[in-house]
C-alpha cells in the first residue's frame, strides 16, 4: 500500500526565477513525468564517484564549499507547504549563480542531504528505531496527501533516495563523533567477529568496536604482532553493514599505509596505537601517520592510543604524547591501563578521553571526565571462558543456558 501511494505523483510547484521558489521548481525532489527523469539522471551522475565521510566534504565534491551556513537556513524551507523567510531566499540567492538546472541540482543535494542527514544522525546517536524523516506527501485527486516512511525510511519508487550509501556513511560518522560529546561517557562494546557484534547491537549499544586480541586469538594469530590485518579488514567490511557506527581496532596499521586502510574501510572510527611489535613509535612518527589519516579521511574518528602508561613510562610522556598527537588530528585519545583519578582528569582535558572499563562506574568515569568506556579484549576472554564452563556443565550433567538457535539466525 504505502509503494503504491510513494508511486504517486509528487505535488506540483509553480515556476519561478528567484531564491528557494527557483529552487524548489528546478529540483528532482519537486518534479513528475520527464523532467524529474532528466533531473534525476542530472543528480545521479553528480553524486557518482563522491566520496565525501563528512557534509563539509560533499559541500566541497558538489562545488559548494563554504554553503552549509546557507543551505542550513534553505532547508527548514525547502518543502512547498512551509513558507519561505527572506533569510532563506537571501541564502538561496548567494549560491545560485546563473540560476541554471544543474547549480539547482547541487544546492538541492546539499540541502536533502543537510537535514536528513543531522536527523539519521541524532537517530542513530539515540538508538531511535524511528525513520529519520517521518513522512512525505504525495498528490492525489483530492488533494495532498502525506504518506508514513515508517516501512521505508530513504522512501521506495521513483523518488527513492539516491544517496543512501553516502548519507549512511556520512550520519554513521556524524554520530560516532557526537558519541564522543555526550553527558555521560559511551560504553563501548568490544566485538571479534559479526554475530558477537549484531548481539551486542541488538542488546542496545549504539555503537560498537572491535577487539584486536579477539580478531587476532579466533583466527590462532598472537596479538600485537600486527599478523591478523587480513582478518581485521575482512571483519570491518562485514560490520559496515550493521545499522550503527562500528570503529575499527587497526593495531598499528599492520604494516600498510593507515591512510590508504582507513580510507577503504569503509568504518566510522579507528584506534590506531603508538606501540610497534618490538617497542613504541617516537611522538613525531606517530603524529605524522595521524595527521596523513585525517587528511585522507576527516570524518572517520581517529582515536589515538598511547601505549606508554601501561608500560610504565612517566604520565609526562603520556600527556606529551597526548598534545602531539591531538594537535596532528587525533580526535581521541585512549590510554590503556590508567586508572588513577588526577591523571585521568588531566589527560581528560586534552581531547575526548577513552579507558577501559575498570573498577569504576560510568557515571563516576565520566566526573571525571572520560568521554568513552571500553570493554577491549574483556568480552572476547568472557565468552571463552563462558564456553569452557558451558561445556563443562554439560559433562558434568547441566544443560546450562544459551541464546538460542533461533535468536542467533535473527541475528544474522
Ligand atoms: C548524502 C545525503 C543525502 C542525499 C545527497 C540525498 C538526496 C536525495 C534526493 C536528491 C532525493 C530526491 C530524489 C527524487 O526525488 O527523485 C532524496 C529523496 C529522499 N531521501 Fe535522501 N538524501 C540524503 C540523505 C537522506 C537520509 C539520511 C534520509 C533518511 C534516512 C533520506 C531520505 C530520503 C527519502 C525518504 C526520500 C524520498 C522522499 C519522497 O519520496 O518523497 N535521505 N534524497
Amino acid at each position: 500500500m504505502t509503494e503504491e501511494l510513494l508511486s504517486l505523483p509528487v505535488p506540483s510547484v509553480p515556476a519561478a526565477d528567484r531564491g528557494v521558489a527557483w529552487l524548489r521548481a528546478n529540483v528532482v525532489r519537486f518534479s513528475n513525468g520527464a523532467e524529474h527523469e532528466r533531473r534525476r539522471a542530472l543528480t545521479t551522475k553528480l553524486l557518482e564517484n563522491v566520496r565525501a565521510t563528512t557534509l563539509e566534504e560533499l559541500a566541497q565534491a558538489l562545488n559548494l564549499p563554504e554553503a552549509l551556513d546557507d543551505i542550513a537556513k534553505i532547508a527548514p524551507c525547502y518543502q512547498p507547504h512551509v513558507p519561505i523567510t527572506a533569510e532563506a531566499d537571501a541564502a538561496a540567492e548567494r549560491l545560485a549563480g546563473d540560476h541554471d538546472e544543474e547549480t539547482a541540482a547541487r544546492i538541492g543535494l546539499l540541502v536533502q542531504a543537510w537535514a536528513a542527514t543531522n536527523a539519521f544522525a541524532e537517530h542513530l546517536r539515540t538508538g531511535n528505531p524511528g525513520p529519520p524523516v517521518p513522512i512525505t506527501r504525495r498528490a492525489t485527486q483530492d488533494g495532498v496527501i502525506e504518506v508514513s516512511l515508517e516501512a521505508h525510511p530513504f522512501g521506495h519508487g521513483p523518488h527513492a533516495c539516491p544517496g543512501r550509501a553516502l548519507a549512511t556513511k556520512i550520519a554513521k560518522n556524524m554520530a560516532f563523533r557526537a558519541m564522543h560529546f555526550q553527558d555521560e561517557p559511551l560504553v563501548l562494546p568490544n566485538a571479534w567477529d559479526y554475530t558477537s557484534a549484531a548481539a551486542l547491537h541488538a542488546a542496545g549499544f549504539t555503537a560498537i568496536g572491535t577487539t584486536s586480541l579477539g580478531v587476532a586469538a579466533a583466527h590462532g594469530i598472537p596479538d600485537g604482532m600486527g599478523l591478523a590485518g587480513k582478518q581485521a579488514i575482512a571483519l570491518a567490511a562485514l560490520l559496515k553493514d550493521l545499522p550503527c557506527p562500528v570503529t575499527v581496532d587497526l593495531e598499528s596499521g599492520f604494516g600498510l599505509d593507515p591512510a590508504e586502510l582507513v580510507a577503504g574501510l569503509d568504518a566510522a572510527g579507528v584506534n590506531l596505537e603508538d606501540g610497534r611489535p618490538h617497542g613504541l613509535a617516537s611522538p613525531e612518527e606517530q603524529a605524522l601517520l595521524i595527521s596523513r589519516v585525517k587528511e585522507r579521511a576527516p570524518g572517520v574518528f581517529l582515536n589515538a592510543r598511547i601505549d606508554t602508561h601501561w608500560q610504565g613510562v612517566a604520565i609526562e610522556e603520556t600527556e606529551a604524547r597526548a598534545k602531539a598527537y591531538v594537535d596532528a588530528g587525533a580526535d581521541g585519545i585512549f590510554v590503556p591501563g590508567l586508572t588513577e583519578p588526577r591523571d585521568i582528569e588531566k589527560l581528560a582535558n586534552l581531547a575526548p578521553l577513552n579507558v577501559l572499563a575498570q573498577q569504576r562506574t560510568p557515571k563516576e568515569l565520566g566526573n571525571l571526565g572520560v568521554k568513552r568506556i571500553s570493554t577491549g579484549s574483556l568480552l572476547f576472554r568472557a565468552a571463552l571462558q563462558h564456553t569452557v564452563a558451558t561445556a563443562r556443565a554439560v559433562r558434568d550433567g547441566g544443560v546450562p543456558e544459551a541464546f538460542s538457535y533461533a535468536e542467533v539466525q535473527a541475528l544474522i
